[in-house]
């Protein structure tokens, strides 16, 4: 069955007010049918949430957050709670990025306990895996994306709850990208192992491909199967990029 198409972007660090204007483009957009028969989320940074998510009411555009607290609220200076993003008009939340995982020491354990705190406050979280460089060279891709969707993946999950996101480190924001036949791989072992975590449920599960995605690659990582969507980083910073990516399906 072919699954209704997931676009998610992600602004990172990146954005001010001043970007707030790349949101009403796409909600425009979308108002005018240009990204017909795709869901599509503007992750950008926190300052931003609301307001952006402000523009977007009455809009199928949606806006989410990057990354959330696994705790509702409580004494953690700094963080942001799911129910916090909900609040703001979030609809999902990024959880596990790699960046994460790297820049702040996220376990596996962590990344379940965020998706949780998603689904309890009833935002769609997007759960990212991938593998380093090393890890590829060392023939140890499926094995480590394994371990992450096992441990980071809550057996509760739906295909309501939450999407899977593949993104090799090496990948993100460097201009590389894996084969189309090595995407397929993946995304075909990302299908498998959900259904054998979640049941019959991993079969909706969206599975996206994030890590230099572009106009001009777009089309062919689209075509690839088990590719239920795209996670892009810096070509979501432009709306012309970003709606050329979502015309490129
Ligand atoms: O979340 C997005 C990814 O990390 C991909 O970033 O498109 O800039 O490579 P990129």
């Amino acid at each position: 069955a072919t699954l209704r198409p997931l676009l998610a972007g992600n602004w990172k660090m990146n954005g001010t007010r001043a970007s707030l204007s790349v949101v009403s483009a796409l909600r425009d957009a979308v108002a005018a049918g240009r990204m017909r028969g795709v869901d599509t989320v503007v992750c950008p940074p926190a300052t931003l949430v609301m307001a952006a998510a402000d523009l977007c009411a009455g809009s199928s555009l949606m806006i989410g957050g990057q990354d959330c607290d696994s705790q509702p609220a409580g004494a953690s200076t700094g963080d942001v709670s799911a129910e916090m993003l909900k609040d703001a008009g979030a609809a999902a939340v990024i959880v596990g990025h790699s960046e994460r995982r790297n820049l702040h020491g996220e376990s596996d354990a962590v990344v379940r306990a965020k998706a949780e705190a998603a689904a309890r406050a009833g935002l769609l979280a997007i759960i990212c895996v991938g593998e380093s460089r090393a890890e590829r060279d060392g023939g140890e891709t499926l094995r480590v994306i394994g371990r992450q969707i096992d441990e980071s993946v809550p057996p509760a999950a739906t295909a309501r709850t939450v999407a899977l996101a593949y993104e090799p480190v090496w990948a993100i924001g460097t201009g590389l990208t894996p084969e189309a036949t090595d995407i397929a791989e993946v995304h075909g072992f990302l299908r498998r192992r959900l259904q054998a975590l979640i049941g019959g449920e991993g079969g909706g599960v969206r599975l996206l491909y994030g890590g230099s995605v572009k106009p001009d690659n777009a089309g062919e990582v689209w075509g690839v199967e088990n590719v239920d969507g795209l996670l892009v980083g810096g070509a979501s910073l432009k709306e012309e990029d970003f709606l050329a990516i979502a015309a490129a399906r």
